[in-house]
Formats: structure tokens, sequence, C-alpha cells
């Protein structure tokens, strides 16, 4: 089991979805964890909708972090915890919310058409849930003392076919961390090529690739350091994260 497998449900949805009459049920989709009761297609039927149970996401366990990784102190892994847990909650609420405005009928309009307040939610999605997942998968592949990336190691033999080198590799990912701009740099492999891509996402949700697997990533969000180093040390940040890279979990979620 992947590292990022490991974020555990709240099943409130042990039940079922009442208007449905559908058995909830948890399934497992690229390495997540994901309530397909949750995406359940409306069904026309109203009935039951005060029973409505829609499964929630619960925060992954960090204090294990704290106070032990090399040069992100505890206070800051606290205060990232807690901008974590936010986009949790979030992404939890406009879950719930948005299953509820169509099992209720109130997502469309006389004419059909989306209504403005679900529409806004629905673009809402791909920011809280990409904060909520992209913090999890930076989260787990964290580690105290990890030392370098051991020669020979999973991760490092497709570094090396994809770019050479090891050394190549990180250097392409550290320059694409320097990158101004705040977001996220991803190391991901192409499932179909086997391929390495470290890729810039801006913000939470822009600049994915679908279907590519997060192998290794890197917030960059000034949130991410600022209780240790100051906006502009941004490179003492990288030489932080560098050290406390878990290799094993980065190397897990290749295929
Ligand atoms: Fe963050």
């Amino acid at each position: 089991m992947s590292s990022i497998d490991r974020r555990s449900f709240l099943v409130a949805s042990a039940g079922t979805i009442a208007s449905a009459g559908a058995a909830a049920s948890v399934s497992t989709v690229a390495g997540m964890s994901l309530a397909s009761a949750a995406c359940a297609a409306p069904t026309g039927q109203r009935e039951g909708v005060s029973n409505l149970q829609i499964p929630s996401y619960k925060p992954i366990a960090l204090d294990h972090l704290k106070g032990g990784l090399e040069g992100i102190s505890a206070n800051q892994l606290e205060q990232h915890a807690k901008l974590y847990n936010g986009y949790v909650a979030r992404t939890n609420a406009l879950i719930e919310k948005t299953t509820r405005m169509v099992a209720e009928g109130k997502h469309l309009n006389d004419q059909k058409a989306p209504v403005p307040e679900y529409a806004e939610l629905k673009r809402r999605m791909g920011w809280e849930f990409n904060g909520m997942v992209l913090h999890e998968y930076y989260f787990q592949n964290l580690k105290k003392g990890s030392g370098d990336i051991p020669a020979g190691s999973p991760l490092a033999k497709v570094a090396e076919r994809e770019f050479g080198s090891v050394q190549n590799w990180w250097g392409e990912l550290m320059a694409t961390a320097k990158m101004p701009g705040v977001g996220w740099v991803i190391c991901c492999q192409d499932p179909n090529s086997g391929r390495l891509f470290n890729q810039w996402v801006s913000m939470h949700e822009e600049g994915h690739v679908g279907g590519f697997r997060v192998i290794l990533a890197l917030d960059l969000w000034e949130h991410a350091f600022i209780g240790d180093y100051q906006p502009t040390e941004r490179g003492k940040y990288l030489a932080a994260f560098e050290k406390n890279v878990d290799w094993e979990a980065a190397g897990k979620r290749l295929l």
C-alpha cells in the first residue's frame, strides 16, 4: 500500500445515499480512497434527501514529523498542518454542499442550466481538493533523518534512466522550484511511458497532466517556509527540503 493510501476515511457513508438507495462504497482509484457513492449521479428521486449521508475525508496525522525535520521547525509544521486542515474541511464542505444540491434538485434552474452558486462551487473544487491532496503527498514524502537518496534505489534508477543521472534530475527539479510564483513542483510519472517529469503547478490546480502519478511533491507556497525563513530565502527552504525527503516513500509511488 502506498503512503497516500493511508488517508483514512470517516465513513459516514457506511449506510446509503438514501435518495438513490444505493450502497455507499469505498473504492481505490489512482492510489486514493474515494467514496464512489459521493459521486453518484443524480437519480431524480428526492425522497429521503434528509437522510443523505455523505462521506468525509479526515486529515492525515502529522505529529510524527514535528520537531525532527532538519531545517523545518515544529512550529512551521504546526502552522502548515492548520492550513492543510482547512483544505480538508473545505473539500468536505464543498462535496457535501454540491451533493445535497444535486440530490435536492437545486443545482439547476428552470431552464435546466446550472445555477451560479452551484457552478462556482464546482469551479472551486479543483482548488480545494488539490490543496488537500497535494499537501498529503508533500507531508507523506517527508521523513526525519532521511539523508541522501540511496544509490540504486528505485527512484534513483528511474531518475538516472530519464535524466542521465540523479544529479541531473534533482538539478532540474530545483531549477523548476526556483521559478517565480507560488505553487508546487511535482515530480510526476507518465503511466503510459514510465517517464519522469518535473512539473510546475500554479496555485494548486493549474499545470497537472491528467493521469500522471505524483512521485514527489514540493510545496512552494511561502506559507511552507516563512515560519523558518524570509520570503526571499526560498533557496534555504529547498536545501532543507532535500534533507528531509522520504526517498523510499517517493520510490514506492513509482509504477
Ligand atoms: Fe502548503
